[in-house]
């Protein structure tokens, strides 16, 4: 790994390091990157990183964005570094105990708006919250929504209460912690919940040692899909079924190629229609949503 220049370091030289060290490493944005990793590191803007060449760094922060630049080089995602991700217009704290929001999750916080939206005080859950992503934006599109968002990892809820109090919803989310819908047992839920959305662990267990280096930081519970990639699936369509309302609706994320399976699976296990499969950004089914056929 190469090391800092000595004396004396300013603006100027550590953009001009931080660059080369992320390209050197093979890093697809260094540019954009190490400006962001020095913007955090200084607690400065790009631009006075820019215009203020000539301005010292102390140690400290010499150091810090070095280090932030070397754990770059050596893998950690970018969004763990800087410690938030953008998810739907808010910012989410996020760290290595959750799953860093990507875009096409916000296409299933669309689907549940559209159609919970509609009603004057949903109740909508979110089975697997991670960073709190869904279900905090979720409440505050809808400020008569009452959210229910469960996890089986306490360290990820932590991190998704603190997103619930920076967006100030803690009222109307409550996080629970456990597996899939088993919290919300003795809250009187039962088919009550106008759409019940999840964004399940769905890579296929052998595919995940070829994952992107990146994504490998990122937890093997929020991963992991079982053998198939849709044991989650299987256990959701039976275990949410009797909390949805009559005409309730389920909203899925699910992995490439995993569309038409799901739909299988929703058809075989009895109970659902299907209300439609939607495509992502990259033109992939993304989500699909079910409605529960009793009315
Ligand atoms: C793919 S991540 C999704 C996180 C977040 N909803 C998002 O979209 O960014 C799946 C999440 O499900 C959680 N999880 C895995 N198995 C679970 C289980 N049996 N019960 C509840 N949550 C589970 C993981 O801890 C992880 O936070």
């Amino acid at each position: 790994m190469p090391t800092l220049t000595q004396e004396p370091m300013t603006y100027g030289i550590l953009a001009w390091e931080g660059l080369a060290l992320l390209s050197n490493a093979g890093i697809a944005n260094a540019a954009q990157e190490a400006r962001w990793l020095l913007e955090r590191a200084l607690q400065t803007t790009g631009l006075r990183l820019r215009v203020e060449s000539d301005r010292p760094v102390s140690e400290e922060h010499r150091n810090l964005a070095w280090s932030l630049l070397t754990r770059r080089v050596a893998g950690e995602p970018l969004q763990y570094l800087l410690g938030t991700q953008e998810f739907c217009g808010l910012e989410f704290e996020v760290g290595p105990a959750v799953l860093i929001p990507r875009p096409e999750t916000e296409l299933l916080v669309g689907e549940v708006r559209e159609i919970a939206g509609r009603e004057a005080a949903p109740l909508v859950a979110d089975i697997g919250t991670g960073s709190g992503c869904i279900a905090v934006a979720l409440a505050c599109a809808m400020p008569n929504a009452q959210v229910y968002a469960t996890d089986r990892s306490a360290e990820a809820l932590a991190v998704a209460r603190r997103n619930g109090g920076r967006h100030g919803v803690m009222e109307r989310v409550r996080f629970l912690e456990g597996d899939l819908l088993a919290p919300l047992a003795g809250l009187g839920l039962e088919g009550q919940l106008a759409a019940v959305v999840s964004n399940p662990p769905y890579i296929p267990a052998d595919d995940l040692p070829g994952l992107q280096r990146e994504v490998r930081r990122e937890p093997r519970a929020a991963l992991d899909g079982g053998p198939d990639g849709l044991a989650f699936y299987r256990r959701l369509l039976r275990e949410a079924k009797p909390y949805l309302a009559p005409g309730g609706t389920m909203v899925l994320e699910v992995g490439q190629g995993q569309a038409e399976s799901v739909c299988r699976m929703a058809e075989e296990s009895g109970g659902y229609g299907l209300c439609g499969v939607r495509r992502d950004g990259a033109d992939i089914e993304r989500v699909v949503c079910l409605q529960n056929d009793e009315c």
